[in-house]
């Protein structure tokens, strides 16, 4: 396990459940009539296969800011609202909702994301639900997570835990992949480039570049990104898009 993710899995305050959490992201296997599928690694899984941290790390990174969207909103409720809420419930919801994708996705060799075999058949969220099942975790978690895509899933959120989960995975999802659109329209708006791989750091700094210095800026950004391009943490860059928020 990855040492941010091990630093997040702490936080989770019951042990027994923390124990579990353990288990589950060491030793998740999908097993279907007898046939065992092969995952990708937590680290070369990514969040999306195109609309958001589409890229190595991206699961990772997907799950740290969600975890820390998540954690802002249960202060939110407690001290502003005076609301009552479960952190470990939450906690231990955002940190497994979306392990499954290591299962539906495959990594080309070009270095971009497609469907894996299972994939093709099963969706993460009722691979994920299975698993927690299986492995007897409390209702509270399997709820969150199952109600983690809100009304586009089999449950909409019942709970102020899964509507925490939900709220905080779909914040995150929304910020990366807007600032990922965005960042690939001003490189083809003002540089004439498509399909340059971006790491999400990258596209802020895009954005940033064009807000405070104009195009000039995004073509020194970009003269940054190709000197780096042996960079592993490079992603699949998808398509590019007019149609995004931070479009100018
Ligand atoms: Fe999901
Ligand atoms: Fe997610």
């Amino acid at each position: 396990m990855s040492h941010e993710l091990k630093r997040l899995v702490n936080k989770i305050s019951d042990e027994a459940l923390r124990k579990q959490v353990v288990d589950l992201i060491e030793g998740f296997t999908v097993e279907i009539g007898g046939v065992v599928f092969e995952g990708l690694s937590l680290e070369a899984t990514p969040g999306g296969m195109r609309r958001h941290h589409a890229y190595w790390e991206g699961l990772i990174q997907h799950t740290m800011a969600s975890a820390t969207i998540a954690s802002a909103l249960c202060d939110v409720i407690k001290e502003i609202y005076r609301g009552e809420v479960d952190r470990d419930v939450v906690l231990t919801a955002v940190i497994t909702h979306d392990l499954m994708k290591s299962y539906v996705y495959r990594l080309t060799e070009k270095g971009d994301y497609r469907m894996s075999r299972l994939g093709e058949r099963m969706d993460h969220l009722t691979l994920i639900v299975s698993e927690l099942i299986r492995r007897n975790f409390p209702l509270e978690v399997i709820h969150a997570v199952a109600a983690h895509h809100g009304r586009n899933g089999p449950i909409s959120p019942r709970t102020i835990e899964a509507l925490v989960c939900f709220v905080s995975d779909d914040a995150d999802a929304k910020l990366n992949g807007e600032v990922l659109n965005a960042a690939r329209f001003l490189l083809s708006d003002c540089a004439g480039v498509r399909g340059v791989p971006l790491t999400a750091e990258q596209a802020f700094a895009v954005v940033r570049a064009k807000q405070t210095r104009g195009c000039e800026g995004v073509k020194k950004e970009l003269e940054k990104i190709n000197a780096g391009k042996s960079s592993p943490n490079t992603s699949f860059s998808g398509a590019t898009s007019q149609d995004t928020l931070l479009n100018p």
